[in-house]
């Protein structure tokens, strides 16, 4: 069984785990610690099994959008699922979890740079549809957005700005 929960003091080398786990590579968890050292708000899930291992991972920080001062937009990123319980339905949870988790603290838009098939099943759709450019160069279809509260983005445009930490990646 899997619950997802806020994560909490004491799981931080879990979860640095769990993102080397799925990216093979140390960065991403890196990332995790310099957003929960600087970022706010700092919305981070886990999902953990019956057992209390953990075996995904979810992470919201702040975003800007051009000059705009009074949104409030996160990005989804990073988030990871451990190789062995991939494709298990562990990090559609999260993500239902996570989009709830931000809608409830009042988040108005979820930004993500991902894979274009996965996100979409949740309600993100290219984020040039909403006048949003991404600060990277990436495949238009990556770039994705989510309004939580209806009509957020409306004439909005500008390019989206990362937290510092992501800097460093
Ligand atoms: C991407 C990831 C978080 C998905 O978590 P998950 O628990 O495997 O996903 P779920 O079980 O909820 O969903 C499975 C679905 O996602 C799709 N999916 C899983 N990984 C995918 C990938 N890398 N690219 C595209 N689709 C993917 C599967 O096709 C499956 O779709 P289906 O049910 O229609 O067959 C996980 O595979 C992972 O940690 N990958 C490595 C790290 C990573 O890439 N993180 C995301 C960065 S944007």
């Amino acid at each position: 069984m899997q619950r997802v929960r806020p994560e909490r003091p004491g799981d931080e080398s879990a979860i640095a785990q769990v993102n080397e786990a799925a990216f093979g590579r140390p960065d991403e968890a890196q990332l995790v610690a310099a957003l929960r050292a600087a970022a706010s708000p700092f919305v981070s899930l886990v999902a953990e099994d019956a057992d209390s291992a953990l075996t995904g991972h979810i992470l919201f920080s702040p975003v800007t959008v051009g000059d705009e001062e009074r949104l409030s937009v996160v990005a989804l990123a990073p988030m990871a699922v451990i190789p062995a319980r991939q494709r298990s339905g562990v990090g559609t949870a999260l993500v239902q979890h996570g989009l709830s988790a931000c809608r409830a603290i009042g988040v108005g838009a979820i930004v993500v740079l991902g894979h274009a098939d996965y996100y979409p099943r949740f309600g993100f759709a290219p984020a040039s549809r909403f006048g949003l450019r991404c600060p990277y160069d990436a495949p238009d279809e990556a770039f994705m957005a989510i309004e939580l509260i209806a009509g957020y983005l409306e004439g909005i445009e500008g390019t989206v700005a990362f937290h510092a930490a992501f800097a460093d990646l």
